[in-house]
């Protein structure tokens, strides 16, 4: 890096340091702008996150969203590489999650109705019979309290939460913290936290939708992933595990040599079928529960961008946009069509609390909920 850059770089973090929420000077820091007000008058707030490399990552505090995350191709010309919307109100109305953080339980349980303690808790089902996405006002749709980190060394910011006892029908008041750091190794990385006042159930991710060519710039089909997993939870009809863990080998599912994703999304299968493509859980080939792994990796060949996913979390949904279909006009105009973009899902497996033989995803009073995860950039020439 030329030192040049390096100065910037170093007035970046120290300008992000000035901009704790309580700190003066905090609503006319040009790092900490105004993203407009809720529907229900909740001021929201925008952070501009700089790498040393140039890498920029905008965040707001309504969900946690990323807005915006540029990064260089081959050729070190940036992209922003997710998909998401110009304004507030089209993310409280009509994303299908772009670039949010999903909780208290992301992904699905089954009818909306989980047993912990032997005691039965109800769920509003938004998704068929199910509950998806922690409810109907889940941790995509609040508020979240936000702050710039002064003591960290690459740009972050920190998200908290307090859910109440009982909001959208889980027990527990749950406190939630996430450090979103981008480092100069142009890694995203998330750390989370989380502790409850009673027993309840905990499955928090990140659903942000990567196009490597650029959001927007066509279909993700011709991207190559590659997933370390051997096995995954297949399915019903309604995205509910059976609760089979599934060898991949020899069937559609079988990432663990790269693959394009459209190579066989459009086969004749029972999964393929009932997800309209991907939209199933990989269990991770994980040494030891809890363990940072290698995840996933996915490249696309004409930027030669390339993302790894690296996780403590035992399974990632892989969702490659399937219910995306040209309905959502996003960043700059652009017409999001079918599988425009793909997710990476960090999480314990859906429906855990219906499944005794998954990795419990319950929280107790004195226990810590924790994950981080790693959206890595890098280029391949
Ligand atoms: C997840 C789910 C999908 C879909 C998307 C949001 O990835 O598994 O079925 O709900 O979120 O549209």
């Amino acid at each position: 890096m030329n030192g040049k850059r390096a100065v910037l770089a170093g007035l970046m973090v120290a300008r992000l340091g000035l901009v704790g929420c309580s700190g003066p000077g905090t609503k006319e820091d040009s790092m900490n702008k105004s993203f407009g007000t809720t529907k229900d008058g909740q001021a929201v707030e925008r952070f501009t996150l700089k790498n040393k490399n140039g890498a920029e990552m905008q965040v707001m505090n309504f969900g946690a969203i990323v807005l915006s995350l540029k990064v260089p191709d081959r050729h070190g010309q940036l992209a922003d590489v997710v998909l998401g919307c110009d304004q507030l109100s089209d993310y409280e109305t009509k994303t299908p999650y772009f670039g949010a953080v999903v909780g208290r339980y992301g992904n699905r349980i089954a009818k909306g109705q989980f047993t912990l303690d032997g005691q039965t808790y109800t769920l509003a089902t938004n998704n068929g019979p199910n509950a998806l996405h922690g409810g109907l006002k889940g941790f995509d749709k609040v508020v979240w309290k936000a702050k710039a980190l002064q003591t960290s060394a690459e740009p972050a910011v920190e998200f908290t939460y307090a859910s109440k006892d009982g909001e959208e029908g889980y027990p527990g008041k749950l406190a939630v913290k996430m450090v979103y750091t981008l480092t100069d190794k142009n890694e995203f990385k998330i750390q989370y936290t989380a502790t409850t006042d009673k027993p309840t159930v905990v499955n928090i991710t990140h659903h942000s939708y990567f196009n490597l060519a650029g959001a927007g710039h066509g279909d993700i089909l011709g991207h190559e992933m590659m997933i370390n997993a051997d096995r995954f939870t297949p399915v019903d009809v309604t995205l509910i595990p059976t609760g089979e863990l599934r060898p991949v080998k020899d069937t559609p599912m079988d990432f663990t040599k790269p693959l394009a994703i459209g190579a066989r999304v459009n086969q004749t299968d029972e999964q393929l079928k009932f997800g309209g493509g991907y939209d199933h859980n990989w269990v991770i080939n994980q040494k030891q529960a809890g363990e940072l792994t290698a995840a996933v990796r996915v490249a696309e060949p004409k930027s030669g961008r390339v993302l790894e996913v690296l996780t403590t979390e035992p399974g990632v949904q892989f969702y490659c946009g399937n219910f995306l279909d040209g309905t959502i006009t996003g960043k700059g105009g652009q017409v999001y069509k079918h599988r425009y973009g793909f997710c990476l899902e960090p999480q314990h497996f859906p429906d855990s609390p219906n499944h005794a033989n998954f990795p419990a995803c319950v929280l107790r009073p004195g226990q810590t909920y924790q994950q981080t995860t790693i959206y890595r950039f890098s280029t391949v020439k």
